[in-house]
């Protein structure tokens, strides 16, 4: 057995021992057949809790809807890297196939968080054997999908004590053996919003006597279209998606309301301001324009995940240690998707890494398809990049 001295080097990827990934791919399996939602992952939970007994990490768990929060610490006190995983799986049919697939109909992990769970728990394995000096905190948080459960395991004291926080996400749009680290916006600011069109019902071929509401959320999709074209820098991505119309209840009615709901995708805090308050001004406007009252709701989503620069390169040092320079893989253009690790990064820097998980000679398959898997070596991959991130925050953190 290896000695139980601080290892200052990781690992590269094929070198993961046997027993590791044997451990992580049971893990994975196993929760892969019993998929939970979102606040819901309490049997996750407890698997995770009893990987850790065996490894002898000390864990604290406040039952369902709460985070799995471990400690690997030799010298207390001193600086600690976090590493976290999300537990939730999402609503919808599995079409795999695989021996393993969902055993609860309805409910897939379309989104690979059983694969995160496992790479992390690989990493507490790896970490375990060959403690670092530098102390290592493991978050496993429930609700990423829906409801930000980072939130949940921040308020739990997740963060206390936390220099620098690291998480990664598969994704099929790399092979394993492929790491993406980038500096920077990763995903986008998503936010929600309704618009209720009030205007007067009347008889459809007497129009002088009604307010139409129908033409005027008609003329706003429309117009609200401009702001991304004409008002925004083409060169800052941003989204506005009316997404849902609904109105009218007859061919010879005019319909007194209309609601149309949508969807506003930023990258940039001013960008987002600016379409705030230019969905809340082309309302106001039509409202005088066409004399009717027009109602705005903006709810907020997730914020971008910002990756910060002193974290994006020990990570991509870390990952290129693990998987050489040959398989690291910028980033083309930030994602548009949503992702609630940005609530971690509002407190302490950090880095969100995606890892390939297509396998050699396997088609595409797209995050939340019903056909979603990944070729398992993705495992061996995130837990050596973890292990090595660790090792090599020592010197970054240590005062
Ligand atoms: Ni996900």
């Amino acid at each position: 057995m290896e000695a139980r001295t601080a290892r200052a080097r990781g690992m590269d990827w094929h070198d993961v021992p046997e027993a590791v990934f044997e451990r992580m791919v049971a893990v994975r399996r196993d929760l892969h057949r019993h998929p939970e939602l979102a606040f819901e992952e309490e049997r996750t939970a407890g698997r995770i809790i009893d990987e850790l007994k065996v490894l002898g990490i000390p864990c604290t768990y406040g039952g369902r809807g709460s985070g799995v929060i471990a400690c690997l610490e030799r010298d207390p006190g001193g600086p600690i890297v976090a590493l976290r995983a999300d537990m939730d799986a999402l609503p919808g049919h599995e079409s795999t196939e695989l021996p393993f697939a969902s055993t609860v109909e309805g409910r897939m992990h379309a989104c690979g968080h059983d694969a995160h769970v496992a790479m992390v728990l690989g990493a507490a394995h790896l970490l375990a054997a060959s403690p670092p000096d530098i102390g290592v905190r493991f978050l496993f948080q429930p609700a990423e999908e829906k409801g930000g459960g980072a939130r949940t395991v921040i308020a739990e004291g997740g963060l206390e004590g936390v220099s620098a926080i690291f998480a990664a996400h598969v994704t099929q749009h790399y092979r394993v053996g492929e790491i993406m680290v980038a500096e920077g916006v990763i995903t986008a600011q998503s936010d929600r919003f309704s618009i209720d069109v009030h205007g007067r019902g009347g008889h459809g071929a007497r129009p002088h006597e009604a307010i139409d509401a129908v033409v005027i959320a008609g003329l706003l999709i429309t117009a609200l279209q401009t702001l991304v074209s004409r008002e925004v820098d083409p060169l800052h991505p941003s989204v506005v998606t009316i997404g849902s119309v609904h109105a009218g209840t007859a061919p010879n009615v005019i319909a007194e309301t209309a609601r149309l709901e949508g969807s506003i995708r930023t990258t940039l805090p001013e960008v987002r301001e600016h379409l705030h308050q230019g969905i809340r001004r082309m309302a106001r406007a039509f409202g005088e324009l066409h004399n009717a009252r027009l109602e705005v709701r903006i709810d907020p989503g997730y914020p971008p995940v910002v990756n910060t620069p002193r974290e994006s390169r020990l990570a991509w040092r870390a990952a290129a240690a693990v998987v050489g320079e040959g398989g690291m893989v910028r980033q083309e253009h930030p994602s548009l998707g949503g992702e609630d690790f940005s609530y971690y990064l509002e407190k302490v820097p950090g880095c969100y890494l995606r890892l390939g998980a297509r396998g050699e000679g396997r088609e595409f398959v797209p995050l939340h398809s019903p056909a979603f898997d990944i070729d398992e070596g993705v495992l061996r991959v995130g837990a050596a990049c973890f292990d090595q991130l660790v090792r090599d925050a020592e010197a970054l953190y240590r005062p």
